[in-house]
Order: C-alpha cells, then sequence, then structure tokens
C-alpha cells in the first residue's frame, strides 16, 4: 500500500491528492478530480467496494486506496495483462475485456457488492454500454457510476460522431427512462395524491425505480443509484392561496373602514 488511508476521512482532499500524487502516472482530465470528490467523499470512512476498468500505469489506483484506505476494496479491470506489473497490492487487478459480457458476469462473483464504478478503459461506444448494461442493475443501492472521456462519443476513430450510437446517445435515451413515471399520466392531478392512497401502482422501469439522478459533466457522466418511490407533488406549508387573498380582501375592507386612515 502506498500510504495508509484509513485517516483520509481528515487528511488531504481528493484535488490535492491528485495534485500531489508522487506515485505511478494517473491520466484524468484536469477538471475529473473536483467532480469524483463531489460523489465520491461520501464513501469515506466506509469500506466502500470501488471497481476501476482501465489500469494502464496504475496511478489512479494508487489514489483511491490513498483516499478510501485500508478498508476499501479497490479492483482494477484491464485488457492489457501487463497492468498487472504496475503495482503492488494497492488494488487487485483483474484482466478482462469490459465488452466481454461472460467476463463482467464474472466480475459480478468476484464483487458480490459494488458501490462504485468508474468506466475509464476503452472509451468506445459498444464497450461503454456494455458495461453500464452488465454493471449497472449490480450496483449497489447509494452506487455511484461514472463514465468518463465522453468526449469520445464525438471522435470518429472511437465510432462516435452525431447520429451515431455513442454513449451520449444510449445516456440520452437514460434521461426518457429517469422520467418513466411521466409517460403515461400527464397531468398534476395524479400526482397530487399521496403515493400510499392510489388506486394502482404507477408503471415505470427499472432505471426509474433505482435512479437518483444523472449528473453531467464535460466529459463524464455521474449516475446515482438510489430506490425511487413514486413522485408525489406535496403541497408544503399551511395556508392555501384562497385565504392568502381572503386575508388581502379583509386587511383592505379594515383600512376603508378605519377612520384614522385619510
Ligand atoms: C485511459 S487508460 C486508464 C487510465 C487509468 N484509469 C488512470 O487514471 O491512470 C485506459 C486503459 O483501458 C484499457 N482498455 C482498453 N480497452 C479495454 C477493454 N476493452 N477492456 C478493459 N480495458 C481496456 C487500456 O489497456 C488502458 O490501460
Amino acid at each position: 500500500m502506498t500510504s495508509a488511508g484509513s485517516d483520509a476521512e481528515d487528511g488531504p482532499s481528493l484535488v490535492e491528492m491528485f495534485e500531489t500524487h508522487a506515485g505511478n502516472k494517473s491520466d484524468k482530465w484536469s477538471h475529473y478530480p473536483e467532480i469524483y470528490e463531489r460523489h465520491l467523499a461520501k464513501f469515506l470512512g466506509e469500506p466502500v467496494n470501488l471497481l476501476e476498468i482501465g489500469v494502464f500505469n496504475g496511478g489512479s489506483l494508487q489514489i483511491w486506496r490513498n483516499y478510501f484506505g485500508a478498508d476499501a476494496k479497490i479492483v482494477g479491470v484491464d485488457i492489457d495483462p501487463t497492468t498487472t506489473l504496475m503495482i503492488e497490492d494497492e488494488a487487485e487487478i483483474v484482466i478482462g475485456d469490459q465488452a466481454d459480457t461472460a467476463f463482467l458476469e464474472s466480475l459480478k462473483t468476484r464483487m458480490p457488492r459494488l458501490d462504485v464504478v468508474i468506466d475509464d478503459g476503452g472509451h468506445k461506444a459498444h464497450q461503454q454500454i456494455a458495461t453500464f448494461e452488465a454493471l449497472y442493475p449490480h450496483l449497489a443501492e447509494g452506487g455511484v457510476y461514472i463514465v468518463e472521456d465522453l468526449h469520445t462519443s464525438y471522435w470518429p476513430h472511437f465510432g462516435g460522431g452525431f447520429g451515431r450510437e455513442s454513449f451520449i446517445e444510449r445516456s440520452k435515451r437514460l434521461i426518457d427512462l429517469l422520467h418513466e413515471w411521466y409517460w403515461y399520466n400527464p397531468s398534476f392531478n395524479t400526482y397530487i395524491v399521496p403515493p400510499a392512497e392510489r388506486p394502482q401502482a404507477m408503471p415505470a422501469g427499472d432505471f426509474a425505480k433505482s435512479t437518483f439522478g444523472l449528473h453531467f459533466y464535460d466529459s463524464m457522466l455521474v449516475i446515482e443509484k438510489r430506490t425511487q418511490t413514486e413522485p408525489w407533488l406535496r403541497l408544503y406549508g399551511q395556508v392555501s392561496r384562497d385565504e392568502v387573498l381572503k386575508k388581502r380582501a379583509q386587511r383592505a375592507l379594515d383600512e376603508d373602514n378605519d377612520p384614522d386612515i385619510p
């Protein structure tokens, strides 16, 4: 292990860790560390199970170990067998192809609980999509799924480009799926009824039922997995619009009748 990180909660920020990392090189775009920190800090002090697709020099695996500490389970996946030579015991490295569904199934067995997935592998749409389809359903409640380098969705040598089956195109469809609750009932009235009082459950797919949010950044998508209950348009507070208007009318009347007001 590069440096014990069990006290990471009180230690440097993840951004500082990337800036000062003296171990193996990690290639990440300069705006990524802040995004990681925003979504991964909640796992500090927890025995987080993190899988990163794409090892290369092993630098990012070392940083995850330093950040999350000794209790974290950190696994890196790469298609290149030489990556196993990159690090010591900071992380396990598993060799395989992120587009191979049988391999992805075996990863689920190896990591029965998965809290964080970071896809920094081959960056081609078919790889990103295969990995997402296999591993997102397996991600634990409260888990975070990150896909990096989505600019490749626009780069022809990665199979990207406008109108192509890129991961960005796939993720636009995820925006629709997040809102599946609203496809069949196009009226506010349906959602004002508290879920427990509804005559029947609202139809929605697994993605809507298990996803709290999609966060799009430059070249990065972060998906937060969290069980969702049926959407409910609640009325917070006590005073209705009619009561406000009535009060105003009464006040105007009182002022009209007040002999001290000229
Ligand atoms: C950008 S590098 C990873 C960088 C590393 N995560 C870091 O931050 O330092 C991409 C890695 O993905 C690996 N890779 C490419 N295609 C892959 C595939 N189909 N399955 C698994 N790994 C793949 C490459 O061998 C390479 O080591």
